[in-house]
């Protein structure tokens, strides 16, 4: 088992393999394996106290139906076929699916997401797995301070949309491991700050090589991708 890899510029597998295959599913996952990713990232709801995977609020994108997610029940959306006929994944699932190949990018998405996973993942280290196997984050702040009061050992991420003046200090108060920056806001000077006070930086959403060339020049830790091929080394 080997997580490492010999680059040290990290591919983030978005939502696993995502521009191959159908984003949050298991197919998507096995792609981003088969391709070498060693993280993958994705998003986390709670639907009837179970942790499935989804990014969206609502159904229809990705399954065609009207509805929210949190509001529906498991059964019928166990059913839903959300392209090539994978179905919404269990959080459990996807986990077992990576375990000994790729780490986890964990991002709470839901309500009550932070305290849930906490006591979820408690229970996975509990059991003999590396604390370190996970990376949490949220958009939602509060979530991720509920994570953090339940699952103290956790490596967690502040994930940004912006660039707030106070980014350093959030960080800090977290104790953040990486700080995630969405591209549009990345900037030679805020990488190399962040990177001075202590954080790895990682960047989503990059698709284009071009932009994966300029994330490598720029000296970012690592970045988040739909293509994992384009940011793999395989030399
Ligand atoms: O966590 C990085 C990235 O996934 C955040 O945006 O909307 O793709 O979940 P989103
Ligand atoms: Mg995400």
């Amino acid at each position: 088992m080997r997580l490492e890899s010999d680059d040290p510029f990290i591919c983030l597998a978005h939502r696993g393999a995502s521009g191959y295959e159908p984003e949050n599913t298991l197919r998507s996952f096995s792609k981003a394996l088969e391709l070498g990713a060693r993280w993958v990232e994705f998003d986390l709801r709670i639907v009837e106290d179970e942790l499935v995977v989804f990014h969206d609020r609502t159904l229809s994108r990705r399954a065609g139906v009207i509805g929210v997610v949190e509001k529906q029940k498991l059964s019928a959306l166990r059913t839903l076929d959300v392209g090539k006929g994978e179905r919404i994944p269990f959080f459990s699932e996807v986990l077992s699916l990576i375990k000994g190949h790729a780490r986890a990018q964990v991002e709470l998405k839901g309500p009550g997401t932070g305290e849930k996973t906490a006591h979820y993942l408690n229970n996975l280290i509990s059991m003999g797995w590396a604390p370190d196997t996970f990376l949490v984050s949220s958009f939602d702040h509060e979530e991720i301070l509920e994570f953090i009061k339940h699952a103290p050992t956790i490596p967690v991420a502040l994930l940004l949309y912006g660039y707030p003046l106070h980014t350093i200090p959030m960080a800090q108060a977290i104790q953040a491991y990486s700080v995630h920056l969405h591209l549009d806001t990345v900037t030679p000077k805020r990488v190399a700050t962040l990177q001075e006070a202590g954080f790895k930086v990682f960047v989503y959403t990059v698709n284009e090589p071009s932009d994966i060339a300029a994330m490598r020049g720029i000296g970012v830790d690592g970045v988040f991708s739909d293509f994992p091929d384009r940011v793999i080394s395989r030399s």
